[in-house]
């Protein structure tokens, strides 16, 4: 028995584009007399765009001092100077242990989804070179609700016509947890402060698809699908 799907979050589970986010909206805040450090950073993963910023400005004590007009603004300059920092992104920034997981799901036949919030994962994926890799992207334009609203995973589910409950879903944020366990799926956290997901590994690199494959077993061969 195996999973029909498996559904990747990008930022930080498929490149470290998670670290460039936190260099753009540091200098953003910094401009607005902010500081962020990297346990705000945490917090701002799988949020949107508008979203982070409005918990930047709430963390600095800032929510009532810029007009949507300057927000609007902000988040605008917020992107640009993230766009401007994806040039880095090669093949090789694809994180360790995930190119050879793509393969190995393309050859047993299990479908590969995407579900980032980002409006900048087409570009991101094309910049990798492994848009043909994925079966499914949801499109996050069409998202109204961030993580962890499990609505960009069930997007992602409906889009590759599969059952939740035969997923895995893979996230670096705990907002993504959240949302991946909200919907059903198994969670597979990466990093080492997550907490309730179904299994937790510490790097990308620990990600196989005999790994997974026996992650799968343990928690779904008892039940009947
Ligand atoms: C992902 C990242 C967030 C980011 C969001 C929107 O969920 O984890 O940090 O804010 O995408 O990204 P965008 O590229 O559209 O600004
Ligand atoms: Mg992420």
């Amino acid at each position: 028995m195996k999973p029909q799907a498996v559904i990747f979050d990008l930022d930080g589970v498929v490149t470290d584009t998670a670290h460039l986010h936190f260099l753009a909206w540091r200098q953003i805040a910094r401009e607005a007399g902010i500081e962020i450090n990297e346990e705000i950073n945490e917090q701002l993963k799988g949020i949107s765009r508008m979203g982070s910023l409005e918990r930047i400005l709430r963390c600095g004590g800032a929510e009532h001092r810029f007009s949507q007009l300057q927000r609007e603004q902000m988040a605008e300059r917020k992107n640009s100077l993230y766009v401007a920092s994806l040039q880095q992104l090669t093949p090789s920034s694809v994180l360790p242990g995930i190119a050879p997981l793509l393969d190995e799901l393309h050859e047993r036949k299990i479908a590969v989804g995407l579900a980032s919030v980002s409006l900048n994962a087409p570009h991101i994926l094309r910049a990798l070179g492994i848009s043909d890799r994925f079966d499914f992207c949801a499109d996050a334009s069409r998202i109204e609700r961030s993580k962890p609203d499990p609505e960009i995973f069930l997007a992602a589910c409906a889009g590759l016509g599969v059952d939740p409950v035969s997923c895995i879903g893979i996230e670096d944020a705990q907002a993504g947890i959240a949302a991946i366990n909200a919907c059903g799926m198994l969670s597979v956290g990466i990093g080492s402060r997550l907490q309730q997901a179904d299994l937790l590994l510490q790097t990308t690199a620990e990600l196989s698809w005999s790994r997974l494959q026996r992650f799968w077993q343990t928690h779904r061969s008892a039940q009947v699908l």
